[in-house]
Protein backbone atom coordinates (compact mmCIF):
# COMPACT_ATOMS: atom_id res chain seq x y z
CA UNK A 1 0.00 0.00 0.00
CA UNK A 2 1.54 3.65 -0.58
CA UNK A 3 1.99 5.74 1.76
CA UNK A 4 -0.86 7.92 1.83
CA UNK A 5 -3.38 5.28 1.85
CA UNK A 6 -1.74 3.50 4.89
CA UNK A 7 -1.49 6.27 6.98
CA UNK A 8 -4.87 8.23 5.57
CA UNK A 9 -6.46 4.34 7.67
CA UNK A 10 -3.98 5.32 10.62
CA UNK A 11 -5.49 8.89 10.85
CA UNK A 12 -8.71 7.50 11.04
CA UNK A 13 -8.22 5.55 13.97
CA UNK A 14 -6.24 8.14 15.99
CA UNK A 15 -9.41 10.25 15.72
CA UNK A 16 -11.07 7.64 18.20
CA UNK A 17 -7.71 6.87 19.89
CA UNK A 18 -7.36 7.23 23.64
CA UNK A 19 -4.62 8.56 23.91
CA UNK A 20 -2.60 10.18 21.07
CA UNK A 21 1.28 11.20 20.73
CA UNK A 22 2.21 13.52 18.39
CA UNK A 23 6.26 14.42 17.40
CA UNK A 24 5.98 18.49 16.69
CA UNK A 25 8.53 20.20 14.75
CA UNK A 26 9.13 24.00 14.42
CA UNK A 27 11.80 25.75 12.38
CA UNK A 28 9.33 29.10 11.26
CA UNK A 29 12.11 31.53 12.65
CA UNK A 30 15.15 30.97 14.53
CA UNK A 31 14.35 28.39 17.12
CA UNK A 32 14.86 24.66 16.05
CA UNK A 33 12.39 22.86 18.13
CA UNK A 34 11.07 19.49 18.28
CA UNK A 35 8.18 18.31 21.31
CA UNK A 36 6.40 15.12 22.29
CA UNK A 37 2.80 15.81 23.29
CA UNK A 38 0.18 13.81 24.76
CA UNK A 39 -3.60 14.59 24.17
CA UNK A 40 -3.07 18.11 22.92
CA UNK A 41 -1.99 19.39 26.81
CA UNK A 42 0.10 17.47 28.29
CA UNK A 43 4.09 17.67 27.33
CA UNK A 44 6.77 14.68 27.35
CA UNK A 45 9.60 16.78 25.68
CA UNK A 46 10.11 20.31 24.05
CA UNK A 47 13.50 20.86 23.20
CA UNK A 48 14.71 24.17 21.84
CA UNK A 49 17.65 24.73 20.20
CA UNK A 50 17.52 29.14 20.16
CA UNK A 51 19.36 30.64 17.45
CA UNK A 52 19.71 34.07 18.99
CA UNK A 53 23.19 34.51 20.33
CA UNK A 54 24.10 33.82 16.50
CA UNK A 55 21.54 36.89 14.93
CA UNK A 56 22.33 39.57 17.76
CA UNK A 57 25.48 40.27 16.05
CA UNK A 58 23.54 40.83 12.81
CA UNK A 59 20.77 43.10 14.82
CA UNK A 60 17.98 40.28 13.40
CA UNK A 61 17.62 37.39 12.07
CA UNK A 62 19.03 36.76 8.49
CA UNK A 63 17.02 34.24 6.93
CA UNK A 64 20.09 31.86 5.40
CA UNK A 65 21.95 31.98 8.50
CA UNK A 66 18.44 30.44 10.06
CA UNK A 67 18.12 27.87 7.70
CA UNK A 68 21.61 26.33 7.94
CA UNK A 69 21.38 26.35 11.48
CA UNK A 70 18.20 24.43 11.82
CA UNK A 71 19.81 22.25 9.24
CA UNK A 72 22.67 21.78 11.45
CA UNK A 73 20.34 21.32 14.46
CA UNK A 74 17.49 19.85 13.72
CA UNK A 75 18.59 16.39 13.88
CA UNK A 76 19.82 16.51 17.45
CA UNK A 77 17.23 18.36 18.93
CA UNK A 78 15.07 15.34 17.61
CA UNK A 79 16.97 13.09 19.22
CA UNK A 80 16.79 14.93 22.64
CA UNK A 81 13.09 15.26 22.37
CA UNK A 82 12.91 11.55 22.08
CA UNK A 83 15.19 10.88 24.72
CA UNK A 84 13.51 13.17 27.41
CA UNK A 85 10.26 11.83 26.66
CA UNK A 86 11.49 8.67 27.22
CA UNK A 87 9.32 7.19 24.87
CA UNK A 88 10.20 4.77 21.21
CA UNK A 89 9.71 6.34 18.26
CA UNK A 90 7.19 3.32 16.77
CA UNK A 91 4.80 4.67 19.57
CA UNK A 92 3.99 7.88 17.68
CA UNK A 93 1.19 7.93 16.33
CA UNK A 94 1.84 11.32 13.58
CA UNK A 95 4.15 13.50 12.79
CA UNK A 96 3.09 17.16 13.26
CA UNK A 97 5.13 20.06 11.22
CA UNK A 98 4.52 24.49 11.06
CA UNK A 99 4.56 24.56 7.00
CA UNK A 100 4.04 28.35 7.68
CA UNK A 101 3.79 31.25 8.08
CA UNK A 102 7.47 31.98 8.17
CA UNK A 103 10.74 32.32 6.64
CA UNK A 104 10.89 30.04 3.96
CA UNK A 105 14.31 28.62 3.96
CA UNK A 106 13.73 28.12 7.59
CA UNK A 107 10.48 26.75 7.16
CA UNK A 108 11.88 24.42 5.01
CA UNK A 109 14.18 22.44 7.02
CA UNK A 110 11.44 21.77 9.21
CA UNK A 111 8.77 20.61 6.60
CA UNK A 112 11.34 18.33 4.77
CA UNK A 113 12.50 16.62 8.12
CA UNK A 114 9.21 16.00 8.93
CA UNK A 115 8.43 14.71 5.67
CA UNK A 116 11.18 12.52 5.85
CA UNK A 117 10.19 11.06 9.53
CA UNK A 118 6.41 10.34 8.37
CA UNK A 119 7.36 8.69 5.58
CA UNK A 120 10.15 6.59 7.20
CA UNK A 121 8.32 5.42 10.45
CA UNK A 122 4.91 5.35 7.91
CA UNK A 123 3.02 7.87 10.01
CA UNK A 124 0.38 10.82 9.64
CA UNK A 125 1.82 14.19 9.00
CA UNK A 126 -0.09 16.62 9.56
CA UNK A 127 0.13 20.47 8.60
CA UNK A 128 0.31 23.13 11.37
CA UNK A 129 -0.20 27.00 10.92
CA UNK A 130 2.08 28.51 12.84
CA UNK A 131 -0.55 30.99 14.50
CA UNK A 132 -2.85 28.50 15.56
CA UNK A 133 0.13 27.04 17.31
CA UNK A 134 0.49 29.96 19.04
CA UNK A 135 -3.46 29.76 20.16
CA UNK A 136 -3.24 26.23 21.46
CA UNK A 137 0.04 27.37 23.71
CA UNK A 138 -3.17 28.39 26.09
CA UNK A 139 -4.45 24.91 26.06
CA UNK A 140 -1.27 23.57 27.23
CA UNK A 141 -1.16 26.38 29.70
CA UNK A 142 -4.50 25.74 31.06
CA UNK A 143 -5.70 22.48 31.65
CA UNK A 144 -9.64 23.19 31.15
CA UNK A 145 -9.30 26.03 28.87
CA UNK A 146 -11.73 25.41 26.04
CA UNK A 147 -13.41 27.71 23.23
CA UNK A 148 -15.33 29.62 22.46
CA UNK A 149 -12.94 32.79 23.88
CA UNK A 150 -11.62 35.97 22.05
CA UNK A 151 -7.66 35.87 21.63
CA UNK A 152 -5.13 38.77 21.44
CA UNK A 153 -2.64 37.28 18.71
CA UNK A 154 0.60 39.22 19.00
CA UNK A 155 3.59 38.29 17.60
CA UNK A 156 6.68 39.45 15.49
CA UNK A 157 4.95 38.11 12.52
CA UNK A 158 0.88 38.63 13.33
CA UNK A 159 -1.22 41.29 15.32
CA UNK A 160 -4.69 40.17 15.19
CA UNK A 161 -7.74 40.20 17.82
CA UNK A 162 -9.51 35.95 16.25
CA UNK A 163 -13.19 35.02 17.74
CA UNK A 164 -12.36 31.74 18.64
CA UNK A 165 -15.23 29.62 18.19
CA UNK A 166 -13.99 26.34 18.35
CA UNK A 167 -10.72 24.34 18.27
CA UNK A 168 -10.54 24.43 14.86
CA UNK A 169 -12.81 27.63 13.86
CA UNK A 170 -12.32 30.93 13.99
CA UNK A 171 -13.26 34.21 12.26
CA UNK A 172 -10.95 37.83 12.55
CA UNK A 173 -12.21 40.97 13.96
CA UNK A 174 -9.14 43.29 13.47
CA UNK A 175 -6.19 43.10 12.29
CA UNK A 176 -3.00 45.40 12.13
CA UNK A 177 -3.06 47.52 8.78
CA UNK A 178 0.82 47.65 8.96
CA UNK A 179 3.04 46.83 11.29
CA UNK A 180 3.06 43.47 14.02
CA UNK A 181 3.17 44.52 17.10
CA UNK A 182 6.45 42.55 17.85
CA UNK A 183 7.88 44.45 14.87
CA UNK A 184 7.15 47.62 16.05
CA UNK A 185 9.21 46.63 19.62
CA UNK A 186 12.00 45.44 17.67
CA UNK A 187 12.41 48.36 15.98
CA UNK A 188 11.80 50.86 18.84
CA UNK A 189 14.45 48.57 20.77
CA UNK A 190 16.79 48.80 17.92
CA UNK A 191 17.26 52.34 17.12
CA UNK A 192 17.64 52.53 20.86
CA UNK A 193 20.46 50.62 20.52
CA UNK A 194 19.37 47.72 22.58
CA UNK A 195 20.30 43.99 21.14
CA UNK A 196 18.11 41.78 19.63
CA UNK A 197 15.31 40.66 19.86
CA UNK A 198 14.09 43.81 21.56
CA UNK A 199 10.65 43.08 22.70
CA UNK A 200 12.11 42.04 25.96
CA UNK A 201 14.61 44.71 26.09
CA UNK A 202 12.16 47.07 25.92
CA UNK A 203 10.25 44.98 28.94
CA UNK A 204 12.88 45.40 31.10
CA UNK A 205 14.10 48.71 30.68
CA UNK A 206 11.14 50.18 30.40
CA UNK A 207 10.62 48.95 34.29
CA UNK A 208 12.67 51.47 34.77
CA UNK A 209 11.70 54.40 33.10
CA UNK A 210 8.87 57.13 33.73
CA UNK A 211 5.58 57.61 31.54
CA UNK A 212 6.97 61.12 30.02
CA UNK A 213 6.70 61.31 26.40
CA UNK A 214 3.51 61.59 24.94
CA UNK A 215 3.44 58.99 21.98
CA UNK A 216 -0.03 58.21 19.85
CA UNK A 217 -1.32 55.49 17.64
CA UNK A 218 -3.74 56.78 14.57
CA UNK A 219 -7.13 58.15 15.55
CA UNK A 220 -8.43 56.93 12.31
CA UNK A 221 -8.66 53.48 13.56
CA UNK A 222 -10.17 54.42 17.08
CA UNK A 223 -13.72 53.05 16.01
CA UNK A 224 -12.54 49.63 14.89
CA UNK A 225 -10.33 46.64 16.10
CA UNK A 226 -7.64 47.36 13.57
CA UNK A 227 -4.28 48.65 14.82
CA UNK A 228 -1.80 50.15 13.17
CA UNK A 229 1.83 50.33 14.68
CA UNK A 230 3.80 51.75 12.03
CA UNK A 231 3.16 55.45 13.03
CA UNK A 232 4.18 55.40 16.52
CA UNK A 233 7.53 53.55 15.61
CA UNK A 234 8.29 56.42 12.84
CA UNK A 235 7.41 59.19 16.20
CA UNK A 236 9.95 57.16 18.47
CA UNK A 237 12.54 56.76 15.58
CA UNK A 238 11.94 60.64 14.57
CA UNK A 239 12.48 61.93 18.41
CA UNK A 240 15.78 59.84 18.90
CA UNK A 241 17.41 61.26 15.54
CA UNK A 242 16.15 64.84 16.37
CA UNK A 243 17.43 64.07 20.15
CA UNK A 244 20.77 62.70 18.41
CA UNK A 245 20.93 65.64 15.60
CA UNK A 246 21.06 68.09 18.53
CA UNK A 247 23.26 66.28 20.47
CA UNK A 248 20.82 65.96 23.47
CA UNK A 249 20.50 63.39 26.41
CA UNK A 250 18.17 60.22 25.15
CA UNK A 251 16.50 59.31 28.19
CA UNK A 252 16.25 55.29 26.86
CA UNK A 253 14.12 53.74 29.69
CA UNK A 254 11.48 56.70 29.62
CA UNK A 255 11.13 56.08 25.90
CA UNK A 256 10.86 52.09 26.21
CA UNK A 257 8.70 53.17 29.03
CA UNK A 258 6.26 55.80 27.33
CA UNK A 259 6.34 53.34 23.87
CA UNK A 260 5.83 50.76 26.01
CA UNK A 261 2.40 52.28 28.01
CA UNK A 262 1.27 53.44 24.10
CA UNK A 263 1.23 50.10 22.94
CA UNK A 264 -0.15 48.38 25.57
CA UNK A 265 -2.69 50.43 25.90
CA UNK A 266 -3.94 50.33 22.44
CA UNK A 267 -3.37 46.23 22.55
CA UNK A 268 -5.41 45.82 25.74
CA UNK A 269 -8.38 48.50 25.31
CA UNK A 270 -9.21 46.93 22.08
CA UNK A 271 -8.93 43.61 23.14
CA UNK A 272 -11.45 43.87 26.34
CA UNK A 273 -13.78 45.62 23.22
CA UNK A 274 -13.70 42.79 21.55
CA UNK A 275 -14.94 40.67 24.54
CA UNK A 276 -17.78 43.30 25.27
CA UNK A 277 -18.66 43.23 21.54
CA UNK A 278 -18.92 39.38 21.09
CA UNK A 279 -20.08 38.94 24.60
CA UNK A 280 -17.62 36.92 25.67
CA UNK A 281 -15.84 36.24 29.15
CA UNK A 282 -12.72 34.95 28.30
CA UNK A 283 -9.99 36.00 26.80
CA UNK A 284 -6.45 34.74 25.40
CA UNK A 285 -3.38 36.59 24.38
CA UNK A 286 -0.83 34.43 21.94
CA UNK A 287 2.26 35.14 21.02
CA UNK A 288 5.75 36.47 21.55
CA UNK A 289 4.53 39.73 22.60
CA UNK A 290 1.99 37.75 24.73
CA UNK A 291 4.75 37.89 27.39
CA UNK A 292 5.52 41.76 27.77
CA UNK A 293 4.76 42.18 31.47
CA UNK A 294 3.29 45.09 31.31
CA UNK A 295 0.53 44.26 28.71
CA UNK A 296 -0.43 41.10 30.80
CA UNK A 297 -0.70 43.53 34.04
CA UNK A 298 -3.13 45.73 31.65
CA UNK A 299 -5.02 42.53 30.04
CA UNK A 300 -5.52 40.95 33.58
CA UNK A 301 -6.68 44.55 35.25
CA UNK A 302 -9.02 45.34 32.39
CA UNK A 303 -10.50 42.04 32.11
CA UNK A 304 -11.22 41.58 36.22
CA UNK A 305 -12.74 45.32 36.32
CA UNK A 306 -15.16 43.37 33.62
CA UNK A 307 -15.76 40.17 35.40
CA UNK A 308 -13.86 38.32 32.12
CA UNK A 309 -11.47 35.75 32.58
CA UNK A 310 -8.06 36.30 31.77
CA UNK A 311 -5.55 33.15 29.91
CA UNK A 312 -1.86 33.75 29.03
CA UNK A 313 0.48 30.85 28.40
CA UNK A 314 3.02 30.16 30.33
CA UNK A 315 6.69 32.29 29.57
CA UNK A 316 8.27 28.87 27.51
CA UNK A 317 5.08 28.29 25.34
CA UNK A 318 4.59 32.16 24.64
CA UNK A 319 7.44 32.14 22.14
CA UNK A 320 8.13 30.40 19.64
CA UNK A 321 8.23 26.30 20.28
CA UNK A 322 7.10 22.79 19.04
CA UNK A 323 5.24 21.93 21.43
CA UNK A 324 2.31 24.62 20.76
CA UNK A 325 2.18 23.21 17.38
CA UNK A 326 1.94 19.12 18.84
CA UNK A 327 -1.18 20.79 20.55
CA UNK A 328 -2.64 22.19 17.98
CA UNK A 329 -1.96 19.24 15.72
CA UNK A 330 -4.40 17.11 18.09
CA UNK A 331 -7.05 18.98 17.91
CA UNK A 332 -7.10 19.55 14.02
CA UNK A 333 -6.51 15.60 13.93
CA UNK A 334 -9.88 15.25 16.46
CA UNK A 335 -11.71 17.39 13.89
CA UNK A 336 -10.39 15.29 11.22
CA UNK A 337 -8.19 17.71 9.54
CA UNK A 338 -4.50 18.59 8.87
CA UNK A 339 -3.35 15.12 6.91
CA UNK A 340 -0.89 16.18 4.22
CA UNK A 341 0.62 13.98 2.03
CA UNK A 342 4.55 14.28 1.06
CA UNK A 343 3.99 17.21 -1.94
CA UNK A 344 3.89 19.45 1.09
CA UNK A 345 5.72 22.55 1.64
CA UNK A 346 6.64 25.68 3.26
CA UNK A 347 4.44 28.91 2.87
CA UNK A 348 5.65 32.28 3.56
CA UNK A 349 2.33 33.27 4.13
CA UNK A 350 -0.56 31.77 5.57
CA UNK A 351 -3.97 32.95 6.18
CA UNK A 352 -5.31 33.50 9.11
O1 LIG B 1 5.78 34.59 18.57
P1 LIG B 1 7.20 34.93 18.39
O2 LIG B 1 8.23 34.21 19.21
O3 LIG B 1 7.63 34.76 16.90
C1 LIG B 1 6.76 35.08 15.82
O4 LIG B 1 5.90 34.23 15.50
O5 LIG B 1 6.92 36.19 15.31
O6 LIG B 1 7.30 36.50 18.64
C2 LIG B 1 8.51 37.17 18.55
C3 LIG B 1 8.26 38.62 18.92
C4 LIG B 1 9.49 39.49 18.73
O7 LIG B 1 9.12 40.66 18.05
C5 LIG B 1 9.92 39.76 20.17
O8 LIG B 1 10.60 40.98 20.32
C6 LIG B 1 8.58 39.79 20.86
O9 LIG B 1 7.85 38.73 20.29
N1 LIG B 1 8.68 39.59 22.32
C7 LIG B 1 8.32 40.54 23.23
C8 LIG B 1 8.62 40.02 24.50
N2 LIG B 1 9.14 38.75 24.34
C9 LIG B 1 9.16 38.53 22.99
N3 LIG B 1 7.79 41.76 23.05
C10 LIG B 1 7.54 42.50 24.16
N4 LIG B 1 7.81 42.07 25.41
C11 LIG B 1 8.34 40.85 25.63
N5 LIG B 1 8.60 40.43 26.87
ZN1 LIG C 1 5.81 32.72 16.57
Amino acid sequence: MDYINSVKKQFDKIQNKENVLILSVESSCDETSVAIVKNGREVLSNVIASQIDIHRRFGGVVPEVASRNHIMAITNVCKEAVKIANIDLKEIDAIAVTYGAGLMGALLVGVNFAKALAYSLQKPLIAVSHVHGHIAANYISHEFLEPPFICLMVSGGHTALLKIEDYNRMTSLGTTVDDAAGEAFDKVARVLGLPYPGGPEIDKLAQTGENSIKFTVSNSLKNTLNFSFSGIKTEVVNLVHNLNQKNEKINKADIARSFEECATDELASKAIKACIMCNTKKLVVAGGVGANSMLKEKLQKLCTENNIEFFSPVLKYCTDNAAMIGSCAYFMIKDGLGLADLSLTAKPNVEL
